[in-house]
């Protein structure tokens, strides 16, 4: 079994849910506390083992990239004024391992990773959403890594969503059990609450097997007229593993204004330097 060594990172999305800040720079940019979602994702790549990040951008997105890269007039700044360098530390990536194909029209999801094929080539990749903040220990892709060396083939994380919410997800059709991992049986894009097939949605963390890219190669579309992953997917059911993995750990969808608040709380609170004065303040709401 091939290791999951490359992460690919749809980031071309306009981010129109947060206009006007996302007006002139990357939504992915955006902080939760004091650092970005890109770079949370990334991190969580990275404790999962996996090296090279692969990022699908478009058009005005390059600050994803001078973000990863040494700001040479701010690192000498910083120097010289003797403050310490530290705090850039997770925004040091090995030199070639962060790379960047362009999206050039929005065609949908699948077709964002589509987009990437040529450098994933023949292996197992892992595709993150940065929308979707997944808090937990060890993190949410390393583990589905875990679960993927037992049982191989294709993962997606799953998780329970009110019926009424069917219609924002993917929603799987679910098999046999074993303790997290369920089996996939089908699949189905943003289906109405009537007519979708378990309450079991896909959150955005996948690990899936190179012959998706085939499949995305036909360019079929589906719901909103888009090339949808999750299609593609559908058609690998029967003949590849496929799993459904319930994440242990909490999931913040920062492409929602609400959720994207409610993370910088939760992270907040969760961290010994801000805690104790947003406490303190939450408290006195109301
Ligand atoms: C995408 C996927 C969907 C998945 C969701 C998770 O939808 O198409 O299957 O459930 O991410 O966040 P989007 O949120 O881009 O509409």
């Amino acid at each position: 079994m091939k290791p999951v060594r490359k992460a690919v990172f749809p980031v071309a999305g306009l981010g129109t849910r947060f206009l006007p800040a996302t007006k002139a720079f990357a939504k992915e940019l955006l902080p939760i506390v004091d650092r970005p979602l890109i770079q949370y994702v990334v991190d969580e790549a990275r404790e999962a083992g996996i090296e090279q990040m692969i990022f699908v951008t478009g058009r005005g997105k390059v600050g994803l990239e001078d973000y990863f890269d040494v700001a040479f007039e701010l690192e000498t700044t910083m120097k010289s004024r003797g403050k310490s360098l530290d705090v850039l530390q997770p925004t040091r990536s090995n030199p070639g391992s962060i790379a960047s194909v362009r999206q050039q029209e929005p065609l949908g999801l699948g077709h964002a990773v589509w987009c990437a094929r040529d450098i994933v080539g023949d292996e197992p990749f892992a595709v993150l959403l940065p929308d979707d903040l997944m808090v937990g220990k060890p993190g949410c892709i390393a583990q589905m890594v875990e679960a993927y060396n037992k049982v191989g083939g294709n993962i997606i994380c799953v998780q329970e969503v009110p019926k009424d919410k069917t219609a924002s997800y993917g929603v799987i059709t679910p098999g046999a059990s074993d303790g997290r991992l369920t089996e996939v049986k089908g699949l189905v894009e943003k289906p109405k609450p009537e007519d979708a097939p378990s309450n079991l949605a896909v959150v955005g963390r996948y690990i899936l097997q190179p012959e998706v890219m085939q499949v995305l190669d036909e360019k079929e579309t589906g719901a909103g007229g888009e090339i949808q992953l999750t299609d593609a997917m559908a058609k690998l059911i029967g003949t590849q593993p496929f799993h459904g993995l319930t994440f242990e750990g909490d999931r913040h969808d920062c492409g929602d204004k609400t959720g994207f608040v409610i993370a910088n709380i939760a992270l907040a609170m969760a961290r010994d330097d801000v805690a104790p004065a947003i406490r303190a303040f939450v408290a006195d709401l109301r």
